[in-house]
């Protein structure tokens, strides 16, 4: 939430400031703003995504300057409105600061400042943290020092960027769980909430850990911790270029995100499957071999991935897995061990909610394991091991790519912990194997049903509600395309397991209700497919309109369903990365044929760092 960029370079400020907020627009867009030193400090902001904030540049230009920052919001505290806007002012206008998070003492520092003589203009905490910062630079006379008397004050969760207009080519950053990243160039460097923000112009960036500041030059970079020691950042090379962040002749991010499941999944595995054994380097299985319960925390998308992972790591490592949804996992003093693996899923690596769920975990004694998509992210840093994911950035709001690599990554895992604990068995573990690698030519096949799918989306543009069941590993799946639905298209989508349908939620069903079945494979050793052909033959007898995603050729389903997107013979464990596919491209299509912004909703940011 709220993506935050800073330069210092031979460049102009300008330039590299919106080229990056473009590509952190996904954290956030109410409203935008920046602040650049020429000779003296300027701002503009606006309420409104990014190109308000454009449009304004160019109606009311600033002189450019070689020293600046820039903000997107998903607005906190106050209305997402021009006066709230980042970034804020303080000493008497000459000092700017953006802010990602939430200060959780604000009202006590702001009443503190109001009695000294402060003026406030806007409603938001962050103009609090503008005026504290500008008063310790005026007693300090030094910008880091300023921002190191000033954080010490502050509950909660920021990254915060200052410039002063009395020290040109110096920005100064500070964090504390929330995110910041710095991009190191030749002669300029950069700050930014992930590093989208610079890698149009250098792939070599350094992790900032928990409460630490960071003073940038466009010579050097310093960074000490809260307590003022000199810490050593940790380095790291951006695997993507700015080419991977860019639309590519989409028509939406999500699109083209949608576009690049297989690749998702084929990057996820590459290189970790060797001679149908895993080996994913840097994580030793080794390691967890002993462990005996494993619990996954996420939230959204990332969970029901897990809910995915469960049923196959139970089944190929016989081991208990639970999926809990992180904000609740801390909140309920959950019983765990130290055999007790925490495995974190999480596309962004920042989600509050899921961050505070692994130091709980770590500090309660269980190990965590964190599989995350994004490189320097604080979630994998805060955890005792990593497993990436390789979907590349995804930019979309909604997640799609990120979710099957999710469920690829969790699948190595119960593979490598079954292959490493000896309770697998050899010939399903090799199966397994065999068939995760020949997923994505399968999901290429599946891409291949966008015309059949854009043509139902739009004779269903009017629908305003949808029901989609599943069954097994088709039931996270269920809940899945729900979700995308709510996200994307603002319609009320339920996914339910189909064995519940009987239990209550049969009685939504009502003549021209459109339920989407995934239907499992009729060649699935658990008979589940005859069970859930006779639900379909419940809801079509109540007047139900039966959307099918079944496998080519399930003769038992086409006479009962209006329509049937046919996905290829698969496992049953590959079958849910490809049945999500068409409910991925669904929920796009009907936002699109609706008229709605398909990659950024309304309401929603990408990365959630507030609790
Ligand atoms: O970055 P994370 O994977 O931790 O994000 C978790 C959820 O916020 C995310 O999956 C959310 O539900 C998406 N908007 C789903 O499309």
């Amino acid at each position: 939430m709220c993506g935050i960029v800073g330069y210092v370079g031979p460049r102009g400020s300008q330039e590299v400031l919106l080229g990056g907020l473009g590509r952190l627009e996904y954290r956030g867009y109410d409203s935008a703003g920046v602040a650049i030193i020429s000779d003296e400090l300027e701002t503009r902001k606006r309420a409104g995504k990014l190109q308000t904030l454009r449009d304004e540049l160019v109606a009311n230009p600033l002189d450019d300057g070689h020293t600046g920052i820039g903000h997107t919001r998903w607005a906190t505290h106050g209305a997402p409105n021009d006066v709230n806007a980042h970034p804020h002012l303080g000493d008497n206008g000459k000092l700017a600061l953006i802010h990602n998070g939430i200060i959780e003492n604000f009202a006590e520092i702001k009443a503190e400042l109001v009695a000294d003589g402060v003026e406030f203009v806007s409603e938001t905490d962050s103009e609090v943290a503008a005026h504290l910062v500008g008063r310790e630079y005026r007693r300090t006379g030094n910008l880091t020092e300023a921002m190191k008397a000033s954080v010490a004050r502050f509950d909660g969760a920021f990254t915060l960027l200052i410039v002063h207009e009395e020290s040109p080519g110096v920005v100064v950053g500070a964090r504390r769980n929330s995110p910041l990243v710095i991009g190191l160039g030749k002669g300029e460097n950069f700050l930014g909430s992930d590093v989208a923000a610079f890698v149009e112009y250098t792939s070599d960036a350094l992790a900032i850990g928990q409460d630490q500041i960071v003073t940038i030059t466009p010579d050097s970079v310093s960074v000490i911790d809260f307590d003022g020691n000199a810490v050593t950042p940790e380095p790291f090379t951006v695997t993507w270029d700015a080419s991977a962040a860019d639309k590519g002749g989409w028509s939406s991010f999500m699109a083209k995100e949608i576009s690049e499941e297989p690749a998702a999944v084929a990057d996820t595995l590459r290189g970790r499957v060797k001679d149908g054994v895993v080996e994913i380097p840097g994580f030793e299985p080794a390691d967890f071999a002993d462990v005996d319960r494993i619990i996954v925390v996420a939230c959204g998308t990332a969970a029901y991935a897990g809910l995915v992972g469960k049923y196959a790591i139970e089944k190929w490592a016989r081991i208990p897995v639970d999926v809990e949804l992180s904000h609740e996992f801390r909140y309920r003093e959950p019983v765990i061990s130290d055999r007790t693996l925490i495995v974190s899923v999480s596309q962004s690596g920042e989600t509050m909610d899921t961050l505070m769920a692994v130091k709980y975990a770590r500090e309660i004694g269980a190990r965590t394991l964190s599989i995350c998509n994004t490189q320097g992210a604080t979630i994998p840093r805060e955890s005792d091991a990593v497993i990436y994911t390789h979907a590349g950035p995804e930019v979309a709001v909604a997640s799609t790519k990120a979710f099957v690599a999710q469920i690829t990554a969790l699948y190595l895992l119960g593979i490598a912990i079954a292959q490493a604990n000896g309770k697998g068995d050899a010939r399903i573990l090799s199966a397994a194997v065999h068939d995760l690698e020949a997923a994505p030519a399968l999901l290429d096949t599946v891409l291949r049903h966008g015309e059949h799918i854009r043509t139902l989306a739009k004779w269903m543009a009017d629908t305003q509600a949808v029901l989609i069941l599943g069954r097994h590993v088709g039931f996270p799946i269920a809940l899945e395309g729900a979700l995308k639905l709510k996200e994307l298209a603002y319609i009320h989508a339920e996914g339910f397991a189909a064995g519940e349908l009987k239990h209550g939620p049969i009685a939504l069903i009502e003549p021209g209700q459109v339920v989407f079945v995934i239907v499992p494979s009729p060649r699935d050793p658990n008979s589940l497919h005859s069970k859930v052909v006779n639900n379909i033959q419940e809801i079509r007898a109540r007047g139900a309109r039966v959307i099918a995603i079944a496998e080519q050729g399930d003769a038992a389903v086409l006479p009962y369903a209006d329509e049937v997107i046919p996905i290829p013979l698969a496992s049953s464990f590959i079958e849910p990365i490809l049945a999500v596919v068409p409910l991925h491209m669904f929920a796009m299509e009907l936002a699109a044929a609706k008229g709605l912004d398909v990659d950024q909703p309304r309401n929603l940011a990408k990365s959630v760092t507030v609790e």
